[in-house]
């Protein structure tokens, strides 16, 4: 659904291809941040940017928040796991 991120193309610089990815063309940088303020997603931000680190304006609860709470709903919304 979307690539990592290279160093510098995200603000912050956040994300980091991980070994054994292939870099396709970025369609966006994904952000979620945890706060209890945000109640309409699940106590979690959620954003999205272009390629060119501009705002996506995307509708979060429709378009990132109803996924993860769906499909990561045993582990606070996030799919990705720590390697054991
Ligand atoms: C159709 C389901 C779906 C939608 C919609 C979706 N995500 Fe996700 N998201 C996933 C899945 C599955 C993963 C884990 C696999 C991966 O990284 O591709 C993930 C991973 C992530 C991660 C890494 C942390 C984690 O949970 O593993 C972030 C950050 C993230 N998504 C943010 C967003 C944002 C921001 C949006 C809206 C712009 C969004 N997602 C929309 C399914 C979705």
């Amino acid at each position: 659904m979307w690539t990592s991120t290279p160093p510098g193309a995200s603000p912050g610089g956040a994300h980091r291809p991980l070994p054994g990815w292939v870099r396709g063309k970025e369609i966006m940088d994904a952000y979620m941040k945890k706060d209890a303020a945000a109640k309409q997603t699940g106590g979690w931000w959620f954003n999205a940017f272009g390629p060119d680190a501009k705002p996506l304006g995307v509708d979060v609860v429709k378009g990132c928040y109803e996924c993860h709470a769906e499909g990561a709903k045993g582990s606070d919304l996030v799919f990705s796991k720590f390697i054991e």
